[in-house]
């Protein structure tokens, strides 16, 4: 019984059960290279380098953001190349899920899936309370000023990093409840208005982002960047080589999003070629602007002045001759979150698919729309969830699962790429992971070091939420699971 457990699917069989649905509606082959990178950029620059910079030199790195940058790119590096070999060889919705399937098993795979629901379902709903701040701020710039009760979740931390949730007066946070259902309904319509619409949103935060760079350079005094990494306090991850290592694991999440471009791979035009280059590309240009980004910000201002939520407006409010450019800023960070979203209800949609194709979630969460071509019920059950999250609950509770969830899957992704070579060395990989041993396992290393730097709290959290999937597999998925049913009765 352990063993069934652990049954692995073949590639073959992955590749069968997500080619389409019980109906026999299968999704449409649309995108090409160019639309998967720009979805790539789409999910990964957004809330990381619009928000979490400032904190992240203010209080672990000082100008060393820089480095916190790298070294976190490193890291993301080993996993992209270790998602590219999986991509192109199995291109499928499932992603990580499906590649742990092939490799470790069918309750790692579940355990996998789980986490993955943490990273794509939680970042839309933690972004849409970003994101509806943002507006809110916006608006009341223009002197439009929303309802507290309509614009705040009813619900709050009782304290900081606690589990006890108090009420806070509000009763919905309508503008994350809209931007989440709208951004369900494009992605409801279809993948090609889908990967449009990102387009556009991407190239104009990009923009944004290159501007704040060529703008910010003509004033960067090198008096700023001077201590380049500040004396440590005493404290554990203040300043010094150990903020810089701290700081790479918060601001890891900036980076997170390059994975949700394996999701799209069942609608890539071709897979083999332009997964690989999608993802690696994705990853080299956001890392370039982040460290761009980095220095600049640094370089205007101190280090010490950055502890705010918009650390760019803030640079920019330093000079008087740069005050115009305020309002686009905000735009481009309003966009930035916005595609983050997308992308990320996209990839939540196909994740849910994938599992539902093995039977281990409902059928329902498996439909394909017969005129849309889109896994159309996954959608709205991501879209209604996220908004029920965004819109209801304390998000802050829920912000650290996405990196740990994220790095989970980041793991199992990189082992299993090295299990693969070993077990089915005969499998045509398109793309290759360069000297697997020592990728695989900086991956693998890189990761889990960043994980084992998450505050406790949110081990505790990721325990919780395990074995909440533990019992959802106990009483559905173990029963329904194709796999296990096929394995437990042989054919004949
Ligand atoms: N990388 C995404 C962001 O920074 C999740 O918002």
């Amino acid at each position: 019984m352990i063993s069934q457990l652990f049954a692995t699917k073949t590639v073959a069989e992955i590749e069968s059960a997500e080619a389409s649905d019980a109906a026999g509606h299968s999704l449409k082959r649309t995108l090409s290279a160019t639309a998967l990178t720009m979805l790539g950029i789409g999910g990964i620059i957004g809330t990381g380098i619009f928000v979490l910079t400032g904190v992240a030199a203010a209080q672990y790195a000082g100008p060393a953001l820089v480095l916190s940058f790298i070294i976190a790119a490193i890291g993301c590096a080993f996993a992209g190349l270790c998602y590219a070999e999986f991509a192109a060889m199995i291109p499928v919705s499932g992603s990580a899920y499906s590649y742990t399937y092939a490799t470790l098993g069918e309750a790692v795979a579940w355990f996998i899936g789980w986490n993955l629901v943490l990273e794509y379902l939680f970042a839309v709903a933690t972004v849409s309370v970003g994101w509806s701040g943002y507006v809110l701020r916006l608006l009341g710039e223009f002197g439009v000023h929303l309802p507290y009760a309509l614009s705040h979740a009813p619900f709050m931390q009782a304290t900081p990093g606690s589990f006890s949730v108090a009420t806070s007066g509000a009763i919905l946070n309508v503008p994350a409840v809209l931007i989440v259902a709208a951004l369900a309904t494009v992605c409801y319509i279809g993948i090609k208005q889908s990967s449009e619409f990102n387009t556009v949103i991407v190239t104009l935060k990009v923009a944004v982002v290159v501007l704040f760079i060529v703008l910010g350079m003509g004033f960067i005094q090198h008096a700023n960047w001077h201590p380049f990494i500040p004396a440590p306090t005493g404290q554990p991850g203040q300043f010094g080589w150990s903020g810089v290592f701290t700081a790479s694991g918060v601001i890891f999440f900036a980076y997170i999003g390059f994975d949700a471009i394996s999701t799209t791979a069942q609608e890539a035009k071709n897979p083999q070629r332009d997964m690989p280059i999608a993802i690696l590309s994705s990853l080299i240009i956001c890392t370039l602007l982040y460290v761009a980004v980095s220095a600049v910000l640094t370089g205007m201002v101190s280090y010490k002045k950055l502890n705010v939520a918009a650390p760019l407006a803030l640079a920019l409010d330093a000079y008087p001759q740069l005050h115009w450019f305020s309002l686009p800023i905000d735009l481009g960070a309003i966009f930035g979150m916005t595609s983050v979203m997308l992308v990320m209800t996209i990839a939540q949609a196909r994740i849910f698919y994938s599992m539902a194709q093995d039977g281990l979630l409902p059928p329902v969460f498996g439909r394909i729309h017969a005129k849309f071509s889109t896994p159309s019920t996954g959608t709205v059950i991501t879209g209604v969830c996220a908004a029920a999250i965004g819109g209801l609950f304390p998000v802050d509770l829920l912000g650290e699962l996405v990196s740990i969830g994220t790095l989970m899957a980041f793991i199992t992704v990189c082992i299993g790429v090295l299990v693969l070579r070993y077990t089915r060395p005969d499998l045509e990989r398109p793309f290759r992971v360069p000297a697997p041993w020592v990728t695989c396992l900086l991956g693998a290393g890189v990761c889990g070091f960043m994980v084992y730097k998450l505050p406790g709290s949110t081990w505790v959290r990721l325990v919780v939420w395990t074995v909440i999937g533990a019992v959802v597999y106990a009483f559905y998925g173990y029963h329904h699971s194709k796999l296990r049913r096929r394995v437990a009765e042989p054919a004949g």
